[in-house]
């Protein structure tokens, strides 16, 4: 595409974006996430479906089956369609959502009544107050807009999403789970075990291990070619 046919399209996806905003209002809440919270957004576009990684669930649902009744958070809930997801292959576990925008954690506070589920702001300080955790799925939140990284053909992502927010978050997230507990990352546009390094964590080898769906970046940001077969599971060894 020339440079002509590349701006016509930027325009093309700002007027979209402006037909979104005025008539939705879970893109309104996305705008007003991102303005209120800044950089302490990651995704933030709350895409997410009912039963959307089954493989990842039910792998994680086997590797937990010595724990009938566990304590899971879902970091970066959406309107909780992954938590309630959770709950058809945790029947007996403690359901924790955490979320950033404040319009979808409403959302979720609205859904029908689960006696063992709870929804929370994402402040490090009340995650770690609910843990700790047996199981944290992390999906499709630890990425910057990647549909703009792809159309872009971005080479290197250091200044669209720098690598120390995703660490930052990403270790003190770890940290929250219980020993031998399991930390779920899909969609991260960084490589966990990049983010974890020092800690007591290991990947979890074979189930949860195939090629990246996305571009995957080294902590300078630069993109790794080929894209690589990833780890999505990493347990808690200490
Ligand atoms: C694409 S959605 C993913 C929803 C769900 N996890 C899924 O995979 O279907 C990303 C969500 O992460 C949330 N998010 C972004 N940064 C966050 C943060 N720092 N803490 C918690 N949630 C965050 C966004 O508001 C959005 O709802």
């Amino acid at each position: 595409m020339g440079a002509g046919g590349i701006a016509s399209d930027r325009w093309r996806r700002r007027a979209a974006r402006l037909l979104a905003l005025i008539r939705d209002g879970r893109a309104r809440s996305e705008l007003f996430t991102r303005l209120r919270f800044g950089a302490q957004v990651h995704q933030d576009i709350s895409l997410s479906f009912h039963d959307r990684y089954p493989r990842l669930f039910a792998a994680a649902r086997a590797l937990l089956a010595d724990r009938p009744a566990p304590r899971i958070l879902s970091y970066g809930c959406a309107a909780g369609e992954e938590v309630t997801s959770l709950r058809s292959y945790f029947p007996d576990a403690t359901l924790v959502g955490a979320e950033i925008n404040p319009g979808l954690l409403r959302a979720c506070r609205r859904l029908p009544a689960d006696a063992n589920r709870v929804f929370i702001a994402s402040r490090h300080d009340l995650i770690a107050a609910h843990g700790p955790y047996d199981a944290i799925f992390a999906m499709a939140v630890f990425t910057r807009r990647p549909e703009e990284v792809r159309e872009r053909d971005l080479r290197d992502i250091s200044s669209h999403y720098p690598f120390a927010l995703f660490a930052r978050d990403l270790r003190q997230l770890a940290l929250t789970l219980a020993p031998g507990g399991l930390l779920i990352v899909e969609h991260a546009q960084y490589r966990v075990e990049d983010a974890l390094a020092g800690l007591p964590f290991s990947a979890v080898r074979g189930p949860g291990e195939w090629l990246a769906k996305g571009p995957r970046f080294a902590p300078d940001g630069i993109r790794i070619e080929p894209q690589p077969v990833i780890a999505r599971i990493f347990r808690r060894t200490d």
